[in-house]
Order: C-alpha cells, then sequence, then structure tokens
C-alpha cells in the first residue's frame, strides 16, 4: 500500500459504560477521524476526554463494562488473531503502544518468550526468525539482544518495555501503530528515542500512526492532522499548521495558551 492510503476509519465512533444499576453513560461520542499509511494522526485534549477509550475501542480492547454502541471502525487490511501473549495487538496489523508497557507482559514469561509465542500466534515461524529479532533489537539500541531475550518484564524499565512493543510491530510489519502517551513517564533522553523510533516506523515502513499526546510540541514535529477532544467528542480536527496557527475553537485556543506558556513557542510547525 502507498503512503497516503488511509488505514483506519473511525466513523461516528459511540462508547457506553453499560452497568446494570445505573443508565448507559456515553464516553465517547460521534468520533471521526482517519490515519494514514506513513502519516501521523495526533489526538489532543485534557485528561478524561476519552482519548484512551479511543483507542482501545480500535484495538478491540475495552475494558469490561464498556462498549462500542455506535459507529465504525475501519482497519483496512484483514484482520487476523486477537489474542496473543502480549495483548497489544490487533491482529498483524494493529499495534499499541500504552503508557504503562507492564500491562501489555505477562509478569512470568520472559522477554523472549513473549516475542516467540507472539509471531507464532500470528502464523510466523518463530525459530526462523531468530536472527530477525536480534538485529531488531539492536536496530532499537539493545546492545545485548540476548539478556533482554532472557530477561522478565520487571527486570527491565518503562522505556525497555515500550521499545520491546516497537520491536514487536517492526517484526510483525503492523501497518498502524496507536501510540497512547508513550513517552508520559520516561525521562527525556528515551522519550526522545521514542518518538524518533516512531518517526522512522512512519519514514521508513510506511506505517501509519495514531499518536495521543499532550505534549503539543511533539504533534507539532511528528503530526500531519491533529484532532482535539473534549467531554469523549471531537470538537476540532485538521492539518496540523491549520490548527496550530488558527484555532476556531476557545478550547483549543486555551490548550495551545497553556502550551506556550509552560514551554514558549512550538519549535516547529507541522509537516502537513
Ligand atoms: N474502566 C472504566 N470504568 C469507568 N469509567 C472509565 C473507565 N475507563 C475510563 N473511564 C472514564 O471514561 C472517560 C474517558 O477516559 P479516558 O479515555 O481514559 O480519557 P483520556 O485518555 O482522554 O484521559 C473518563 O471520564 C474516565 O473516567
Ligand atoms: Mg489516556
Amino acid at each position: 500500500m502507498s503512503c497516503g492510503t488511509t488505514i483506519l476509519t473511525i466513523a461516528g465512533l459511540r462508547v457506553s459504560l453499560c452497568r446494570s444499576d445505573c443508565p448507559d453513560r456515553h464516553l465517547v461520542s460521534d468520533l471521526s477521524l482517519q490515519v494514514r499509511r506513513g502519516r501521523v494522526t495526533g489526538l489532543i485534549g485534557e485528561s478524561g476526554s476519552g482519548k484512551s477509550l479511543t483507542c482501545l475501542a480500535v484495538m478491540d480492547l475495552l475494558p469490561k463494562a464498556m462498549r462500542q454502541s455506535g459507529g465504525r471502525i475501519d482497519l483496512t487490511a484483514a484482520p487476523g488473531p486477537t489474542l496473543s501473549p502480549c495483548g497489544c495487538f490487533r491482529g498483524r496489523q494493529a499495534a499499541m503502544i500504552m503508557q504503562n508497557p507492564m500491562s501489555c507482559f505477562d509478569p512470568i514469561f520472559t522477554i523472549g518468550r513473549h516475542i516467540t509465542e507472539t509471531l507464532v500466534a500470528h502464523g510466523l515461524n518463530a525459530p526462523r526468525h531468530t536472527q530477525r529479532i536480534r538485529a531488531t533489537f539492536v536496530e532499537l539500541g539493545f546492545e545485548q539482544p540476548d539478556e533482554i531475550l532472557a530477561a522478565y518484564p520487571f527486570q527491565l524499565s518503562g522505556g525497555m518495555l515500550q521499545r520491546i512493543m516497537v520491536s514487536l510491530a517492526l517484526l510483525l510489519e503492523a501497518e498502524l501503530l496507536i501510540a497512547d502517551e508513550p513517552t508520559t513517564d520516561l525521562d527525556v533522553i528515551v522519550q526522545a528515542r521514542i518518538l524518533d523510533l516512531i518517526d522512522q516506523l512512519r519514514r521508513e515502513k510506511n506505517v501509519g500512526v495514531l499518536l495521543v499526546t499532550h505534549d503539543l510540541g511533539v504533534i507539532a514535529r511528528l503530526a500531519d492532522q491533529v484532532a482535539v477532544m473534549q467531554n469523549g467528542r471531537i470538537v476540532e480536527s485538521g492539518p496540523v499548521r491549520d490548527i496550530f496557527s488558527g484555532p476556531s475553537q476557545a478550547y483549543t485556543r486555551d490548550l495551545l495558551a497553556a502550551h506556550f506558556s509552560l514551554y514558549g513557542r512550538l519549535a516547529g510547525e507541522g509537516r502537513a
């Protein structure tokens, strides 16, 4: 598929909390956005606005009691098995990097076992990929890949686990990467590395990225399109350059003003 082809279309998504003891609560309503291959769509908005639920709905990983009660989520590539030892893949084509990567790993399995079982669950012959696994780890900055493969998740830092999620996305040749606040708990050097990796996947592997972040500087640097969420709805969306230079909504203007007062002017403009 060529750069620019739509890989994800969300149309009119609604996510509801459905409990028997109270009426349904709609936490995401009428949400529409697209992600294209080789491009980054940014999703921003205050805490609790529904960004993570949107990501989880795409991955078919909504928490219990939540359900997609309306709208469509179309992933262009054919779906594959949802379940794998690393719980953050939908088929082979969509991978998710979570804010808390520990939740994607089973504490009793080594990283090597996670990798091989995930590859097998997605129809790949893991032994045939041993060299590729090591090479991918080295590419992602693990100088001693065998030590990482033998480690248990709790022995690794959040940034290392994030990079393992990225390496799995590479190994499975995922076409869509969902990154939900992928750098929030990381120090600035590791943050920069993860963001560079995401940008590299976009550039070199033509991966489409849905990037959730509260850092508008990151959006300005990496994203083409941005959607602004408030109270479960998109209040404004469009090319980053347009939205950042001329926001039409007071809410977006407030987000930008808060960012400017903390960090000064944005370093770059959107690449759109
Ligand atoms: N498991 C859950 N049970 C009940 N409410 C939830 C759950 N997860 C999220 N919510 C609620 O859904 C809304 C959106 O949450 P979320 O998508 O996590 O926001 P964001 O990622 O934008 O910070 C919030 O009001 C949050 O309290
Ligand atoms: Mg969130």
